[in-house]
């Protein structure tokens, strides 16, 4: 076979094993100590079932002991600048090539899927690449080899895609970070990364995680959702974006709570484009997801410490640094840490309109939230003192949350009005008013103004958003 990507001087393809697939950049102390899953008892299955996955088993096989041919054979300097056609062309001449000498006969859709796969597996993230591909899917989030579960349309569902062993996805793992300069292995157990897509990439490897690596992947999004989407999606109602718009216009200071995957970055990146193109903003993240669309945008991404424990930009740092950057807003991905003092500082001092997430499950939550990683950052201060800071600093709550039939919505709206004694007031302007439950368990309710005037209702007018008052009208339940 003649082949301008296959190594000078390789003998044709040696009989094919169907020994695992070694990593060759995985070290043997790494590759030794590979976590097998408890195979969980499992039902009777029916021949055709058994048949199907002894089929799928024997495919498995093939695929990593073409993968190791394919390896063994492609000269990889000389890919680098191979066309995708003759890539293709290159995978399938070699495994038709392999497969015969294998006395494997598969069929024509058995084929073209065996070289996708080798074509994945030699270019990208093997089985994560028809999940990375799939638009429908959010969230990829792998629990061992043996377990890879999507989430799409907000709900959670086991893929059927799988990897062979522990060692082909410690290897996949392997690549993607290293392509970003890091490593993962029983001494940094864990990793975060950026895929080169823009996904944010998080790992956790054996012994740490017990039945195998924990991989999630929060799939970036090119088209990220605006106010119009979410408004179509029923995350909130054109009158709330219309406050809202209002809201992050005049510069209130916002912060937008809610669990985890409840939407509060997709919020964050859609309230922001209420912000004037003329303003300098200045965006801080652990992993860049925010897409500003203004025109004067400085991002910047905090990092880790390295391998020897150096290097470290804190969120802290960043947002120390944002302050010496002229800026007339600052947007902080999540604040998590001792970073919020330099937060509530940048509200408190000249830097109004800026916004940022944190992890609460509602408005008063994330006020105490805020009072924890306050004392957490080692700040003595009494209680009272923080509670000021921290009505003065912030004006609005905006609530994320992820229902429990999947949808993602707006559930509360809440603005700061001061302080009454001790205690922060609140009041809700708008939320979401639950009422039932269908046949099939998706939630009943609809979004309604709570009846209260908004405390921001001069500030408003200032500015000249003179929202109409029937905005703030209660909606009575059908
Ligand atoms: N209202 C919505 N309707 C449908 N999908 C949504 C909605 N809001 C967010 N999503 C999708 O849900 C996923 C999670 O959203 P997002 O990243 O904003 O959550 P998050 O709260 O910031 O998560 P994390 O806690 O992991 O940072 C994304 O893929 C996003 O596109
Ligand atoms: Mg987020």
């Amino acid at each position: 076979m003649f082949s301008r990507y296959k190594k000078p001087g390789q003998t044709p393809a040696a009989k094919p094993t169907t020994a695992p697939v070694e990593n060759p950049t995985q070290p043997a102390a790494e590759q030794a100590k590979v976590v097998r899953r408890a195979e969980a008892p499992k039902a009777s299955q029916s021949p055709t079932e058994d048949k199907a996955k002894k089929r799928k088993q024997r495919l498995g096989e093939i695929k990593s002991a073409l993968h190791r041919e394919l390896l063994d054979n492609l000269n990889l300097a000389a890919l680098e600048n191979a066309t995708e056609t003759d890539l293709r062309q290159e995978i399938v001449s070699i495994a038709s090539e392999a497969l015969e000498e294998m006395g494997v006969v598969l069929n024509r859709e058995e084929r073209n899927t065996l070289n996708q796969e080798l074509f994945d597996e030699v270019t990208g993230l093997g089985p994560l690449e028809p999940l990375l591909k799939d638009d429908t899917i959010n969230d990829i989030l792998v629990n061992g080899p043996q377990q890879v579960f999507v989430e799409r349309d907000g709900k959670l569902e086991l893929s059927t895609v799988t990897f062979k062993d522990e060692r082909h996805l410690l290897r996949i793992i392997d690549k993607i970070v290293s392509a970003v300069g890091r490593r993962v292995d029983e001494s940094n157990p864990y990793v975060d990364a950026r895929l080169q897509d823009g996904s944010r990439f998080n790992a956790m490897v054996p012994p740490v995680a017990v039945d195998g690596s924990l991989v999630s992947i929060r799939k970036f999004k090119k088209d990220k959702l605006g106010i119009d989407d979410l408004v179509n999606f029923g995350a909130f109602t054109e009158e709330m974006a219309a406050y809202l718009q209002a809201a992050v216009s005049t510069r209130l200071n916002i912060i937008v709570s809610g669990g985890t995957g409840s939407g509060k970055t997709t919020t964050l990146n859609a309230l922001s484009s209420f912000i004037d193109n003329s303003e300098r903003i200045l965006t801080i993240e652990d992993t860049a997801e925010l897409q500003l669309q203004q025109l004067h945008v400085g991002r910047m991404e905090s990092r880790p410490p390295n391998v020897e424990g150096k290097g470290e930009v804190s969120p802290r740092d960043c947002l120390k640094n944002a302050l010496r950057m002229r800026p007339d807003r600052i947007i902080v991905g999540e604040t998590r840490g001792e970073e919020v003092i330099d937060m509530l500082q940048a509200m408190n001092t000249g830097h109004d309109g800026s916004m940022t997430t944190i992890h609460a499950n509602s408005a008063r939550d994330g006020i105490s939230r805020l009072e924890n990683m306050i004392a957490m950052a080692g700040i003595e201060m009494p209680l009272k003192a923080v509670r000021n800071q921290i009505s003065s600093a912030v004006n609005l709550i905006v609530q994320a949350s992820r229902l429990q039939d999947g949808s993602r919505r707006m559930t509360s709206i809440t603005e700061i009005t001061g302080m009454e004694g001790d205690v922060i007031s609140l009041q809700e302007v708008f939320r979401y008013q639950r009422v039932g439950l269908t046949s099939d368990n998706k939630i009943i309710g609809h979004f309604t103004a709570t009846g209260v005037r908004s405390h921001f209702s001069e500030r408003f007018r200032m500015w000249g958003y003179d929202l109409p008052t029937s905005i703030f009208e209660p909606i009575a339940a059908e």
